[in-house]
């Protein structure tokens, strides 16, 4: 089925130089790009974003982290985008990642993991809403 999923290439992948290196494994897995931009946003924004993990002990660090300088906002489609993607981007720790995922290659730490992809249809369905326009998804 197809589907949409959103993904985020995170400020450590943007700083370190790995955005294209990412947006080449994403290609070469048959993801199609329906919306891209780089942007930078506020904790506030991060925030919202995140609002699912406001609990959460590293709720303050991670939001910190996300607007701590440019990253790249992406909608993703393909056959199965949203389970496809986060077989791509390895497990959340890149220390349990398995080999050839982007977070073995290119995520530092379990917060500044690299990349981000929606877990579920409905999480898809509000983090696409979130940053992008329904006449940018084209
Ligand atoms: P992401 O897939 O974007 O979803 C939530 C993010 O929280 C996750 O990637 C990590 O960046 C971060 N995260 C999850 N668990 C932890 C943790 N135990 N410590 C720090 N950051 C975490």
């Amino acid at each position: 089925m197809l589907q949409r999923t959103l993904s985020i290439i995170k400020p450590d992948a943007v700083r370190n130089g790995f955005t294209g290196a990412i947006l080449a494994e994403i290609h070469r897995a048959g993801f199609r790009i329906v919306a891209i931009g780089k942007q930078s946003i506020s904790k506030p924004e991060a925030e919202g974003f995140y609002a699912v993990h406001s609990g959460k002990p590293f709720f303050d660090s991670l939001t910190g982290f996300m607007s701590s300088g440019p990253l790249i906002l992406m909608v993703l489609e393909k056959d199965n985008a949203i389970a496809d993607l986060r077989k791509l981007m390895g497990a959340t720790d890149p220390a349990n990642a398995e080999e050839g995922t982007i977070r073995k290659k290119f995520a530092g730490s379990i917060q500044e993991n690299a990349i981000h992809g929606s877990d579920a249809e409905e999480t898809a369905a509000f983090e696409i809403g979130y940053w992008f326009a329904g006449y940018e998804l084209i």
